[in-house]
Parts: C-alpha cells; structure tokens; sequence
C-alpha cells in the first residue's frame, strides 16, 4: 500500500476531514494505520508513557526509538515526529536536530511548536527539504497552564497572526490545540493549509487526539477528549482475573502445558 503524501493531505482541506492520531508502539502504530492519514509520534509520550511532569523533559533520543518503531510500523499514513523541547532553539540546531531524525527514523515530517517566533525556522527547514507541522495555541511545551487559549482580543489577535505567519512559512499543516471555537474557525477559513484541531471544535480540517486518552490508558480526560473506552478498566480485570487463577493453581491449566 502506497503512503500518502503531503500534497494529497494539503488537498484535503475543505473536502474531507483528515484523521490523525498519536502512536509511539508498534501495535497502536499498526492499528492506526489502517485509519489516519498522519499518525503523530508526539512528545506527549513523556507523560504518558514516562510518567514525567512536563513534555520538557522529553529527550530525542527516546523519541527516536519511538519514532523508528512506529515509522515501520505504519505503511500508509504519515508519520510526523515531534522535536522535544530545547531541540529548535535556531534555524542552525533545528535544521542539524531534524536532519539526523529524518535520517535515523525515516519520518515523513516533523513538528514544531510556537508562532511567529519559530517562522524563519521552518522557511530554512522547508527550503532544506524538511516537511514541517506547526503547532499554535496551547503549546505544551512553553504554556504555564492548562486554559484554553483565545478568550480576550490580545491572545485571539495574537495566535491568529501566529496561525498566518505559520501558513505563510512553508509549514504544510498546523495542530490548532485547545483554542475557543470561533478562532479555530476563523483561523481554518483564513489560511491556505490545514489545520489539525485538538480541543479546537469541528471547523478544524482535521482531529488528532493523544490515542491513551482517547482510548481510556492515561489518567487525562480533558473537556475536549472524548473517551471510546476504558482500557485501564479492560486491563485491570485481566490482571485480577490472572492474580487469582494463579493462586487458585487453575492457571496454567492442561491447555497451557507441554507434554
Ligand atoms: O505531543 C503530542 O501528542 C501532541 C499532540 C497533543 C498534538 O503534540
């Protein structure tokens, strides 16, 4: 099956709504594949699968194991990787940060979090070769908090110009994260790319959520998840189930011996 490309997700804006999921193991990274255009190994793995505090800690060099993993994984969708905090801090670091995780993990494109600011970033990226996703809004690696973004005039002003300058910059999408619905809205209508919404309302062109939460493995159910079951619920009963048939020596029963 042939993998799609950046072009043809470009194309999907306004036409047909573009899924996208995060993965960071190969058996959700195959799973995904079978559904989303562009699967997302993010930094969010950090908490999630670390258990650390904040996406600041995340190093690339453990996002690069992920990455490799779910890169083989997924035959058909795109796989973004997410550069960790502290890896883009000027056009220099990023393009050398980018260039050995293209080389190593073979991802389609990266991600990249922040507004005008990161702009002369991602125009010396693409113009090296390097397909760049924009992140605007809650931006989980710099936010002081947890709020959705775009209440008053001044931050409403100031991510839609983000969202502009990001458009403008050769990015060929953007995470919209956490932002109020009307912004999401004008912020969709009014730039040429896609924009991938996560807590940002069905204007988005696209939806991507963190898989964990979403499939009820994380401890965070913000408003904007919504939770299609709960596996941490699925694996606790297997391991009781498993507790007591060891103790009540029903497990490993003749079916599991060699004779
Ligand atoms: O790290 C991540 O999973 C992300 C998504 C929330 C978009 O950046």
């Amino acid at each position: 099956m042939k993998r799609i490309t950046i072009n043809k997700i470009i194309k999907k804006k306004n036409t047909t709504p573009i899924i996208c999921l995060t993965a960071y193991s190969k058996t959700i990274a195959k799973i995904a594949d079978k559904y989303c255009d562009i699967i997302l190994v993010g930094d969010s793995l950090g908490m999630v699968l670390y258990g650390m505090e904040t996406t600041k800690e995340v190093k690339i060099d453990t996002m690069i194991l992920h990455a490799k993993v779910v890169k083989n994984s997924a035959k058909k969708s795109l796989v973004v990787f997410d550069m960790p905090y502290r890896t883009y801090t000027n056009k220099f670091i990023a393009y050398k940060n980018a260039s050995k995780v293209i080389k190593l993990t073979k991802c389609d494109a990266i991600k990249l979090e922040g507004g005008k600011k990161i702009v002369e970033i991602i125009k010396y990226l693409t113009r090296k070769g390097i397909p760049v996703m924009g992140h605007i809004g809650l931006l989980p690696q710099t936010s002081r908090n947890f709020k959705p973004k775009g209440k008053n005039f001044n931050q409403k002003k100031q991510i839609f110009e983000d969202a502009l300058a990001i458009s403008n910059s050769g990015a060929f999408a953007i995470v919209v994260e956490c932002v109020v619905e009307n912004l999401a809205k004008k912020i969709t209508k009014n730039i040429s790319i896609p924009t991938i919404g996560i807590g940002a309302s069905k204007h988005c062109d696209g939806q991507i959520l963190v898989t964990d939460d979403m499939i009820g493995l994380s401890d965070f159910l913000p408003k904007f998840v919504k939770q299609y079951s709960n596996l941490k619920k699925v694996i606790e009963k297997c391991i009781k189930n498993y507790s007591r048939d060891v103790k009540l020596r029903r497990f490993p029963s003749y079916k599991n011996v060699y004779k």
